[in-house]
């Protein structure tokens, strides 16, 4: 029997070579391996109240660019979230043994609690009992996600064993993030400081919809310094970011060689931005390209979504059908 694959991305906005290199290239690759379940997580989205025209504008967007990057729907099963109401009856059910101590030490939840401070409500709290959810339904195993969610995995096995000691059966196995490189992915911004993230504004992130154009101005915009003050430095944050999106999408000699001007002191900044963009785009360009053609396509896209909600619903019917009767909800 083929491992059991789970993983999602919430719709607030396009994607960007983040989401790419730390999640959907890895669902590329394993959609031929293992039985996969890709969704759209919108349920997850109303944390942050958007408006339905948003909501629905980006269901697509993402569910295109899924496409668009490779994802296959004959090969997986490619659904939207809110199309499988069996999600919010498991997600009840875990919160019944989720403890607010431990909800509350969750890191993604103190960080909105930071940023949102006006608008901290139980969706967020109980954000990782929903992502529980959504991978206990289908007893995945493997998870692949950047390197962010981490977290969020040791909390969807603390839920899944706690049920599994509850009721007494080792019902739901253990999911562990996944990602083909050694170490799970973390892709730079273009800001100098962390990661690139749709929140952490436009000129930070290459979205896999941007052109040509667009992406060598934000490169060329991209946090540098006045260059290195003397041989062999240790590369100030903002640098090595460039270098380590450079290791994402150029070849190692361009690497190798960038790498080089920069320890003799004799890198200029300008070339390698040039370089870093060109390389950027030759990555982007045939994503871009589909995602272009994919979208026109309606009826596809209506077809790919209704197809995927029969699949994902057949696994998790199953899945709340067992639950319900180990809780104890038994027919008269
Ligand atoms: P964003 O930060 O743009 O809001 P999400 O938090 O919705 O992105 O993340 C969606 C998926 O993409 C997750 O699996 C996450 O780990 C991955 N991801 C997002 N940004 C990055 C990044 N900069 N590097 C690696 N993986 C990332
Ligand atoms: N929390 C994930 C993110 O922010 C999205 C997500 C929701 C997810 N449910 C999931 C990822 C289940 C993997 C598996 O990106």
């Amino acid at each position: 029997m083929k491992e059991t694959v789970v993983s999602g991305i919430r719709p607030t906005g396009k994607l960007h070579l983040g989401n790419y290199f730390g999640a959907v290239s890895n669902f590329v690759k394993m959609q031929h391996e293992y039985n996969c379940y890709f969704f759209i997580a919108d349920l997850h989205s109303l944390t942050t109240h958007p408006t339905p025209q948003d909501l629905n504008g980006y269901v697509k967007h993402v569910l295109v660019e899924y496409l668009a990057c490779g994802i296959d729907p004959e090969a997986c099963t490619i659904y939207i979230q809110s199309d499988v109401p069996e999600v919010a009856e498991l997600y009840l059910y875990l919160n019944m043994n989720a403890y607010l101590g431990e909800l509350e030490r969750s890191t993604s939840f103190k960080d909105k609690i930071r940023s949102h401070p006006d608008n901290v409500n139980a969706g967020l709290l109980t954000y990782p009992s929903l992502m529980a959810a959504d991978i206990l339904l289908h007893h995945a195993t493997k998870v692949p996600v950047g390197k962010d969610q981490e977290q969020h995995l040791e909390m969807t096995r603390t839920f899944g064993n706690r049920f599994n000691r509850l009721y007494n059966k080792e019902y739901f196995p253990e999911a562990y993030a996944f990602s083909y490189s050694d170490k799970l992915v973390k892709v730079p911004g273009l800001d100098g400081k962390g990661k690139m993230g749709k929140s952490e504004g436009d000129g930070n992130c290459i979205y896999l919809a941007d052109s040509p154009e667009i992406i060598r101005k934000k490169v060329s915009r991209a946090v540098t310094d006045g260059g290195p003050t003397a041989e062999n430095q240790t590369k100030p944050e903002a640098i090595q970011n460039l270098f380590d999106l450079m290791s994402i999408v150029s070849s190692p000699d361009t690497l190798a060689h960038y790498n080089d001007l920069y320890n003799k002191m004799a890198i200029r900044y300008g070339d390698f931005k040039k370089q870093l963009a060109e390389d950027m785009i030759i990555a982007n360009n045939p994503i871009r390209e589909r995602i272009e053609d994919i979208a026109n396509d309606t009826d596809y896209l209506r077809k790919v979504a209704h197809t995927g909600a029969e699949k994902a619903r057949e696994s998790a019917q199953k899945t709340i059908k067992e639950v319900r009767e180990l809780i104890g909800f038994k027919p008269f």
